[in-house]
């Protein structure tokens, strides 16, 4: 049987502008300024971040991977799926050892991507969908946030949340999610997060402070596209970046640095920005857990841990939960 991939486009123009233009105006007219990372994903932003993962300094990427050489039979074996949802998917890149698990397992059927950027979804889901013969591919160009109530109802379900992505959200936004994550799952069903790990401070800054600079060009990333989409008039040359670990609230922080005294204007919100030389904006966090800690967070949430996987490192981990 061919395979197929189906897209489902739930960010339609209209829902994708509103959303950009009520974070830039939120953001820009805070004290102090800060822009959400969903942003940084546009063509241009999904590619700089794949060289991001291929960085001798960006850990997280390869110890997941590791984990999921040793244990994605074990987690097939776990989970039963017959349906992989997959939030934040980007290239599905590490995603392949799983399908190959639960293909292997027998037990595979579809296959849900679920992503911000249509264009990096759509070959991601062509170039699953060509690598596995017979499975179905329903990519969801979706917002991982506000959408869950769109994903597959049916089947057997494994959503899995991998590459630490959750670290994106903080505590209050965390407990959201989970929460409603949890209520769209059915027994049986099971999650499996990805969560970088509490670590020495110097390569944890090193890890978002690249020695080439790919990471500081990702972070300013975020300024062609209000650029661009909102006919705003940013110079991203006169912003430095800065990465710094929080340790109060275990998580790294990126900003951009006003290098000098700027005003911004925001054509399309009719909006003007000041910023004085030396002010920082926020544009992520990037939490890291601790395996008890995390395994908390998603009791609260009415989660049952059925396994724990660390890389022989100890830099990242693996939980596989079940509803
Ligand atoms: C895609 C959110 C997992 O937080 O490590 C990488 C994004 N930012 N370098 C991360 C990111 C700067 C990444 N996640």
């Amino acid at each position: 049987r061919q395979s197929a991939v189906h897209m489902i486009d739930h960010l339609d123009r209209d829902y994708l502008r509103q959303a950009l233009e009520h974070d830039v105006r939120t953001g820009l007219t805070a004290t102090p300024k800060w822009l959400p990372p969903k942003w940084f994903y546009d063509a241009t932003g999904s590619e700089l971040f794949t060289r991001i993962t291929r960085l001798p300094e960006y850990y997280p990427t390869r110890r997941e991977l590791a984990i999921l050489q040793a244990r994605a039979g074990d987690i097939a074996a776990a989970c039963g799926a017959d349906t992989l949802v997959e939030l934040g998917s980007g290239t599905s890149e590490k995603t392949v050892l799983l399908l190959e698990a639960l293909t292997a397992a027998g037990t595979l059927r579809t296959y849900t991507p679920v992503d911000v950027d249509a264009l990096t979804l759509a070959e991601a889901g062509r170039r699953i969908a060509a690598g596995f013969p017979g499975l179905t591919v329903r990519a969801v160009c979706a917002d991982f946030e506000r959408h869950l109530g769109l994903l597959p109802r049916t089947g057997r379900r494994m959503v899995a949340f991998l590459g630490g992505t959750i670290g994106n959200l903080d505590p209050a936004a965390r407990e959201v999610f989970l929460k409603d994550l949890r209520a769209t799952l059915r027994p049986g069903d099971t999650f499996l997060l990805g969560a970088d790990l509490v670590k020495d401070t110097g390569r944890l800054v090193a890890a978002y402070d690249d020695a080439a600079g790919v990471t500081a060009a990702f972070n300013r990333n975020v300024l062609h596209v209000i650029n661009r989409e909102l006919t705003a008039d940013f110079e991203p040359d006169a912003f430095e970046h800065v990465a710094l670990y929080d340790e109060r609230n275990d998580w790294i922080e990126m900003r951009l640095r006003a290098t000098r005294d700027m005003r911004v204007t925001i054509g399309d919100l009719g909006l003007t920005a000041r910023f004085a030389a030396g002010e920082e904006m926020r544009t992520e966090i990037s939490a890291k857990f601790r395996l008890e800690g995390l395994g908390e967070e998603l009791a609260a949430a009415g989660f049952t841990v059925l396994r724990r996987y660390t890389d022989p490192t100890g830099d990242f981990a693996l939980v596989l939960a079940g509803a």
